[in-house]
C-alpha cells in the first residue's frame, strides 16, 4: 500500500468503534527483529501472488520486484524511519492474535497516520480483534497529531471493506484500470 495515495478527504467525522463490553482487549506489542523477517517473509510471495492474480506482474518476475518494491518501501527494514511494526495481542492472555504495520509522517505540515497492514490470525476472525486495534490506531493518531486515519484496500476485499466500513471510512480516491485486448489474465480493478 503507499501512502502517496492517501490524503483522506473524509468531511465526515471519523467513525468510532462502538464500545462493546465483550469485545477483547488487544495491545500492539513492537516484533523482534525475527517477528519482522518472518513478517516480511509472508509480506513478498502474499504481495507478488496479489500482483499476478490482479493481472499487473508475470509469474515468473513478481518475486523480485515484490522483494525489490520492500526494498524500497523499508530501505532500514525495521528501524525504516516513521514505521512501526507490531503484534497484536489479546491483553487477556497474551497470546498473539495478529500482526500490523504502521506509519506517521509528517507531510504538508500535517501528521500523517497511515495503515499498511493488518492481519488477523484466520481461526480468531470476527471477534473484535481487528476493531480493537482501529480503536487503538485513533486514540494513537489522535496523540501524534494526526486528525484522519488512511489506508489502502483492495476493492475486492469484502471482508476489510466490510469491517472499514463498519469503522466509518469512506472512499477518498480511487485508481481506476481499463483492460486491453491485449491483456490475458486479471480483470480491471
Ligand atoms: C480484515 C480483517 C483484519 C478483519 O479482522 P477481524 O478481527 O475479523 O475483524 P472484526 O472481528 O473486528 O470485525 C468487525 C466487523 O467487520 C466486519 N467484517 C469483518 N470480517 C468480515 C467478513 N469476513 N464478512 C463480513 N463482514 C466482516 C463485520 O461487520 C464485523 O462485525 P461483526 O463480526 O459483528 O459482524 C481480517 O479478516 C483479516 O486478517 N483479513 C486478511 C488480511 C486482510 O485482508 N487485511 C486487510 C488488508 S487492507
Amino acid at each position: 500500500m503507499s501512502a502517496d495515495e492517501t490524503n483522506a478527504r473524509d468531511e465526515r467525522r471519523p467513525g468510532r468503534a462502538e464500545t462493546a463490553p465483550s469485545l477483547p482487549a488487544v495491545r500492539l506489542e513492537p516484533m523482534t527483529e525475527l517477528d519482522f523477517q518472518e513478517s516480511v517473509k509472508r509480506a513478498i510471495p502474499r504481495h507478488a501472488a496479489e500482483q499476478v492474480r490482479r493481472g499487473f506482474w508475470t509469474e515468473a518476475e513478481a518475486t523480485d520486484a515484490s522483494r525489490a518494491e520492500m526494498a524500497q518501501l523499508l530501505p532500514q527494514g525495521r528501524a525504516t524511519p516513521h514505521y512501526h511494526f507490531c503484534n497484536i495481542v489479546d491483553a487477556r492472555d497474551g497470546s498473539e492474535v495478529g500482526e500490523t504495520w504502521y506509519n506517521v509522517q509528517v507531510k504538508g505540515g500535517k501528521a500523517q497516520f497511515w495503515i499498511d497492514w493488518i492481519w488477523i490470525e484466520p481461526q480468531l476472525r470476527r471477534r473484535g480483534y481487528a476493531s480493537q486495534v482501529f480503536r487503538h490506531f485513533e486514540t494513537e493518531a489522535a496523540e501524534q497529531g494526526a486528525d484522519r486515519i488512511g489506508l489502502h484496500v483492495l476493492a475486492d476485499n469484502d471482508s476489510a471493506l466490510a469491517l472499514y466500513s463498519k469503522l466509518g471510512y469512506v472512499t477518498s480516491n480511487m485508481r481506476m484500470t481499463k483492460l486491453l485486448d491485449r491483456a490475458v489474465k486479471g480483470r480491471p480493478r
